[in-house]
Formats: C-alpha cells, structure tokens, sequence
C-alpha cells in the first residue's frame, strides 16, 4: 500500500491512519491534563507496552485486576490516538497515559499542569531492530524492505514519529525539573526492581517488598507474554500477524549485533553521533545512552 494511504502527516512526523486522525490529533492539542496525571513518553519500540503494565501496578499500590482485564491500549491510553476519546471518561485518577509525541508538540495543557513524565529511551540500535520486525508483521505500516533499506528510513527519520534523534533531543533539558525522570530500557533489563523502586520514588508511593516482588515477577518478559491483555493478541491476524513475528518479540539488549553488518554500523554510529554532538546524550552501544 501507498504511503500516503497508511500514514498522515503531523508537523512533519509521520502517523498510522490506523490510529491517528485529524480528529485524535485535534483532542489531544485540546486534551485537559490534570495535575496528578502520569505521562509515558517514549520513541516507539523503546518499552511503551512494558510501561503500560508497570504504572497501573504502582499507582493502585499492587492491584492486578486492570492489567487482567483491560487490554493496554485502554489501560493506559495513548494521548494521541483515536481510543483515548473511547476511555478517558472511565480513567479514575490518578491517570495514566503513553505519549510518542515530542516535546514541543504537547498539548498547552501539560506545560500549565504539574503532570509528571516518564522519558524511557532505548539504544537506537535496538530500537530500528525492533521496530524493523514490527513493520513486517504490522500491516498498518509500509513493508520496511531490507533492514539496509530500512534502515536508510530510520536514519533519514522517514519512519513513525520521525528521526530517534530528534525525539531523544526534544525531552532533553526541557524546563520540566523535577516533573521528569529518565530511565533506559536496559536498565529496566539489567534490574526491573531497582527501576520500579525508582518510579515508586518519583510518584511519591510506596510499595512492601512483597507485592513489589510480585509486581517485578508479573512485567517480566516470559510473564507478560502470557497476559493478552499487553501481548496484542486480542488484534485480528489481519492487522498483526503473530505468525511472522511477536509484538513481545524477544525482549532483550544487543539484538542488533544478528542484524548490522560493519558496513552498517559505521554509517549509523556516524549519523547518531553527528547528531547528538553538542548535547550531553551519550550512547554506549552495548547498553544505554544516558
Ligand atoms: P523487541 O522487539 O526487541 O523484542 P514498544 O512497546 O515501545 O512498542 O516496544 C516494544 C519492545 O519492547 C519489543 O522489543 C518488546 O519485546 C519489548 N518489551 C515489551 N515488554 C517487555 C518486557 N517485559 N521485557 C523486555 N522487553 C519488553
């Protein structure tokens, strides 16, 4: 399918029509926030869904029945697609939602509000991988070609919301203080109780050792892919097909190495790195930029 049948463009960034409308994009710049609304943001395929089952869990204090029984696009909704108009109403607060946007396109709402984010980032290397397989078994988004092919979309930012670069940049040094905080998702890999106790700390709740045990056993990677409410089985084959790949694909860091060539690894160290100079992001390939 053409481009231009999949995707609409939104100040530049390219968005899945299956998703995204005129309408959506118009009642997220309107979207009220609150002030103990929690924000997700994220470049996609860097956690988004791995978030959407750890917050509802530590803003009800340890409570599984929503990530039971209420799939993880309605549990914690995205702030720019079509669902939240569906659900936001049924959201008892505190709320939680999911952003893809960039920080300059959020909506008025958020800069006058005391809603906190949470940026969770992922090595780019990664991220095109990830992203690489979901656009093989998403028929909402163009056949990505081969991964050098797609990977000349990714660097070029001809891809779902734009260049990574751009993303991690725009919620860098941003006037929020102490309304953000920063985790990567390998150091969610290397210790998901540590990162929750730190997410706990940042809300301002807390949690025994017992339930957060179990809440850590739960979003584990073998764990969640057995819950359908975030394994995206509940989506008909006709939009993602499970038999090509999982959503839950493989949940882990390093991925890349089965995919870059050393060709290919020059040439994306030196877009990355050109642009990111000047900032104080840095990459360290074999784990998290910080
Ligand atoms: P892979 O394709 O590398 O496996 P998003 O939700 O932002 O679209 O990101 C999807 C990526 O997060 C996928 O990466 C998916 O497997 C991974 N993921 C989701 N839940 C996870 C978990 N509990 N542990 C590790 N990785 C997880």
């Amino acid at each position: 399918m053409a481009s231009n049948e999949l995707y609409l463009f939104y100040h530049g960034l390219l968005l899945p029509k299956i998703s995204h409308t005129g309408d959506s994009l118009k009642c997220f710049e309107s979207f009220q926030m609150q002030d103990d609304d929690v924000v997700v943001v994220t470049y996609p395929k860097s956690g988004t869904t791995w978030m959407q089952e750890i917050l509802p869990l530590l803003m009800n204090g340890g409570d599984f029945s929503k990530v039971l029984t209420i799939p993880n696009w309605d549990r914690v909704p995205w702030l720019e697609e079509l669902r939240i108009a569906e659900v936001v109403d049924k959201l008892t607060p505190p709320r939680a939602f999911v952003s893809h946007m960039p920080y300059h396109l959020m909506p008025p709402s958020f800069f006058s509000s005391k809603a906190k984010v949470i940026y969770v980032s992922r090595n780019p290397k990664d991220v095109i991988v990830s992203s690489f397989n979901f656009h093989q078994m998403a028929s909402f988004l163009h056949d990505p070609g081969t991964f050098e092919e797609f990977m000349d979309s990714f660097l070029s930012g001809n891809v779902l919301f734009g260049k990574w670069t751009d993303h991690v940049k725009s919620w860098r040094n941003t006037d929020l203080g102490d309304r953000i905080l920063y985790i990567t998702y390998e150091e969610m890999i290397k210790d998901l109780s540590g990162v929750i106790e730190r997410i706990l700390s940042f809300l301002g709740k807390n949690m025994n050792k017992e339930t957060l045990k179990r809440v850590s056993e739960h979003c584990e990677f073998k764990s969640m892919k057995q819950n359908n409410m975030s394994n995206y089985s509940l989506v008909p084959q006709d939009i993602m097909d499970h038999t090509k790949c999982r959503f839950l694909r493989k949940g882990i860091v390093g991925d890349w190495k089965n995919y870059f060539t050393p060709e290919l690894e020059s040439k994306f160290n030196a877009v990355i790195f050109e642009e990111l100079k000047g900032t104080d992001i840095t990459v360290s390939w074999d784990g998290a930029h910080n």
